[in-house]
């Protein structure tokens, strides 16, 4: 491996603390070894005391201490978080970038000298070891650096490579993804409530249900439709609950859902 292993987050959100804590848990890395900045005193607090990682007020100080930095701002902010760091790296660095919608040569043109950018596409299931994450990688980015970053974000779940021109369909996908799942898992409580179940049954049995498709998708590797026709009895309530789905357009919804998000995250790149 090309890199010693420390690592820099500038940013201390929600995404950077997944993050650190899932490596921690993960034990690829130990608390010394990291560390983060953020503008925000009460946010680097309550990392640094929730994660055991330093986290300091001030970014280039934190960007000289690690081989790798990842910049886990929000993609607004990251012209004005590069410029406070660019001064203080060098090519030896590898620079990774978390922020939606923002491309690898966006990042190498804020840089003021060639470094090696990675992009990452990580969704919030990070924060309990199961994110979906895709990569790519920048102009002056190898295969080393693409290794250490795929053994970064296995860390925190599951990742694939692909294609930069892909990202903005990954950021819609998987990205956003969480969001679409945590609305239908909520209208599906409401609708068992509706029905009288009590709430926290509901729920219950909401979660376990989507839990345990999902992980019957996985282990089974059978396409979602045959999964499907298994509990679809002819004639049966299941039938009748996919029949009144369709009518009310489940698929097309979902489908623009996605066409939407993508087409937003072009416009914010
Ligand atoms: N959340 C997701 O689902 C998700 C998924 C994939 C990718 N991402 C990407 O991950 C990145 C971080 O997202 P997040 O949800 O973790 O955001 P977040 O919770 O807002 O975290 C960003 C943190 O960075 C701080 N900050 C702002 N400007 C800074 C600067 N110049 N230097 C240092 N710190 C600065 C912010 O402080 P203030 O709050 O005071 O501004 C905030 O504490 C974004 O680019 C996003 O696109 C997020």
């Amino acid at each position: 491996m090309l890199f010693s292993k420390r690592l820099a987050f500038i940013g201390a959100g929600n995404m950077a603390e997944a993050l650190i804590q899932g490596i921690l848990d993960a034990s690829l890395l130990k608390k010394d070894e990291m560390i983060a900045s953020d503008v925000t005193q009460s946010r680097a607090t309550y990392v640094q005391e929730k994660t055991g990682v330093i986290v300091l007020a001030e970014n280039a100080q934190t960007a000289k201490q690690a081989e790798t930095i990842i910049l886990a701002v929000k993609p607004q902010m990251m012209r004005a978080a590069i410029k406070e760091i660019a001064g203080v790296l060098s090519p030896e660095q590898l620079v990774i970038s978390i922020a939606a919608g923002v491309k690898t040569n966006t990042i190498e043109g804020y840089l003021t000298q060639p470094l090696p950018v990675i992009r990452v596409m990580p969704n919030t299931p990070a924060m309990v070891g199961c994110s979906a994450t895709a990569i790519c990688k920048g102009k002056y980015a190898n295969d080393d650096h693409l290794k250490w970053a795929i053994k970064i974000f296995e860390a925190v779940g599951f990742v694939v490579v692909v294609d930069e021109k892909l990202m903005d369909a990954v950021t819609a996908l998987s990205g956003s993804g969480p969001a679409y799942i945590f609305t239908i898992i909520e209208s599906l409580i409401d609708a068992g409530v509706e029905l009288g179940l009590p709430r926290d049954i509901a729920c219950g049995l909401t979660i376990q249900t989507v839990k345990g498709a999902a992980i019957m998708l996985e282990e089974t590797q059978k396409h979602p439709a045959v999964l499907k026709n298994m509990v679809t009895s002819p004639g049966g309530t299941t039938a009748a609950g996919l029949h009144a789905l369709e009518k009310n357009g489940l698929r097309v919804a979902i489908l623009e859902a996605i066409i939407a998000a993508e087409n937003r995250a072009k416009e914010l790149g």
